[in-house]
């Protein structure tokens, strides 16, 4: 049956401006690292993205690596692309990522130009299209030198491969010199995509006024800690959790699910019910508090996801009282 997306899909979801630049973004953002390989189940894939976009989620983030297989997220998004958002092309940003281990021998890992150039057409052809909205170094390689990296972000935007380019996982120092080479060339660097959450708070120590100050866009990854800041291993891990799915990959793992963790979980579980929201809501909005913050990136393994996270919409703002119970809880 044809896709016809929700009319009202706009009303509710915030665009934040990204950095300085003229994209737009929702708030609310949505990854396919796990739930979109070829291990997963392709409906239920289906279910999510078009959810999502029915939501006012225009932006959908993929890397080369997604899946597991590697390579397999990507080829399921450009399965339902083609069946259901080939119309819709003009009213998504997707992005895609090249910079972690990929295919044999020297030339499918970190960040040669030989790397990221082949890399984002062997992207493109699995999803199908002709160019990606952003394309991201994965992650900084301190054997390259910068000039080459960034020459092939400035090459493939030139070569109309990608729209827009973005960093990851680079610190705030290198983040600086990678935006002066950026500029140089001419291609500015668009958005950085760190990890960031109430667990793992790096950016606060220096990357985020690095990104203010330069007018570059930021939207960070894994804020729930891949699952850890929800009420859903309050109880122990539950089946079908990611953490009880062996994924590999950088998946979370049972061992991370200390009694430290989950102490502190419970006790921000009372603060978020106290705010009127549940604690995935309340990580999500703490992270989008911060107005350098452009959208946050979610993962999702079900539809319902969705809809409850995007709640978090209903309630950003936290008094300094709620900020410093935070703070106390994860000191
Ligand atoms: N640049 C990079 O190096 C990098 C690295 C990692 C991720 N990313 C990007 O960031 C995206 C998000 O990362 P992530 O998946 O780790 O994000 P996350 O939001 O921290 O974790 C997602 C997981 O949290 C659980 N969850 C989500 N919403 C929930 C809710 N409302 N209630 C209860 N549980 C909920 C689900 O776990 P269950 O599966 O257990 O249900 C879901 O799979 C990725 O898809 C990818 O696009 C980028």
């Amino acid at each position: 049956m044809t896709y016809i997306p929700n009319p009202s899909r706009y009303k509710n979801m915030p665009y934040r401006r990204c950095g300085k630049s003229g994209l737009m973004l929702p708030a609310v953002s949505l990854g396919l690292w796990h739930n979109f390989g070829a291990i997963d189940n392709l409906e239920n894939a289906r279910a999510i993205l078009k959810l999502a976009f029915d939501s006012g989620i225009t932006h959908f983030d993929l890397a080369n690596n997604y899946g597991p297989p590697a390579g397999s997220a990507e080829e399921t998004f450009g399965k339902i692309f083609k069946d259901d958002f080939k119309n819709y092309r003009d009213e998504l940003i997707i992005s895609t990522k090249a910079g972690w281990g990929m295919w044999d021998g020297p030339y499918g890992d970190w960040g040669s130009k030989k790397y990221l150039v082949a890399s984002l057409d062997q992207s493109l052809k699995r999803m199908g299209l002709d160019y990606v909205d952003i394309f991201y170094h994965h992650r900084p390689d301190p054997e390259t030198p910068l000039e080459e990296t960034m020459g092939a972000l400035d090459l493939i935007v030139r070569q109309g491969k990608a729209l827009y380019v973005g960093i990851s996982s680079y610190s705030a120092s290198e983040t600086e010199a990678a935006i002066s080479v950026l500029n140089r060339l001419g291609t500015p660097c668009l958005i950085h995509q760190p990890k960031y959450s109430m667990f793992d708070r790096w950016v606060e120590g220096g990357l985020l006024d690095v990104l203010g100050d330069n007018g570059v866009g930021c939207i960070p990854f894994s804020p729930l800690a891949q699952g850890l800041l929800t009420n859903k291993y309050l109880k122990g891990i539950p089946e079908g959790s990611r953490a009880a799915s062996h994924r590999g990959n950088g998946a979370i793992e049972e061992d991370a699910i200390t009694d430290d963790k989950i102490a502190k979980v419970i006790k921000l579980n009372d603060l978020a019910l106290k705010r009127g929201q549940n604690l995935a809501q309340m990580a999500l909005s703490w992270i989008l508090k911060d107005d350098r913050i452009t959208s946050v990136l979610i993962g999702v393994s079900k539809p319902e996801q969705v809809t409850d996270s995007i709640k978090c919409l209903e309630n950003i703002s936290f008094s300094k009282e709620e900020l410093e119970i935070i703070n106390a809880i994860l000191e």
